[in-house]
């Protein structure tokens, strides 16, 4: 799969690691930053990532910032971003399940690297169950009308 990448100077150091599961499972990246640990603003790396999620040019969306909670503001601030700020293994899973989330976000200050590794493993490998959750994102997508 297409996968978006972006980051802040508190997730960089994940990078390297997300980056290497990634392409030793199959995925090709695009990689919007940020490229080291200089401080920066996560809206200048998170957003033109979901925008290339946004406009099909990535399936899904990575984010890493220090707590994940900036860089999944911003996400769903997007219009056809679904993003879910992911801090355990049931959540990466059901928010495909059940939300069909495009876009998982992570904080490298409060997740292990091994986790982040874990979580990004277990969304991008559960599909949507569609069914009754489809009813449901449809209403979330109502609200960008
Ligand atoms: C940067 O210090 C930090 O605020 C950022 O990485 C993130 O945690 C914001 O939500």
């Amino acid at each position: 799969m297409k996968i978006a990448f972006g980051c802040d100077h508190g997730g960089f150091p994940y990078k390297d690691a997300v980056l290497y599961y990634l392409a030793t499972h199959g995925h090709e990246v695009i990689d919007f930053g940020c490229n080291s640990e200089d401080s920066c603003d996560y809206p200048d790396f998170g957003v033109p990532a979901c925008k290339a999620v946004a406009n099909k040019e990535a399936d899904f969306g990575i984010l890493i910032c220090g707590t994940g909670i900036g860089m999944s503001i911003c996400a769903n601030k997007i219009k056809g971003i679904r993003c879910a700020h992911v801090t355990d293994i049931f959540s990466a899973e059901v928010t495909r399940k059940h939300n069909d989330t495009n876009v998982i976000a992570m904080g490298a200050r409060i997740t292990t690297k091994e986790d982040v590794i874990k979580f990004i493993d277990k969304f991008l490998n559960t599909s949507f169950e569609g069914g009754r959750h489809e009813i449901r994102v449809n209403k979330i997508k109502e609200l960008e009308k």
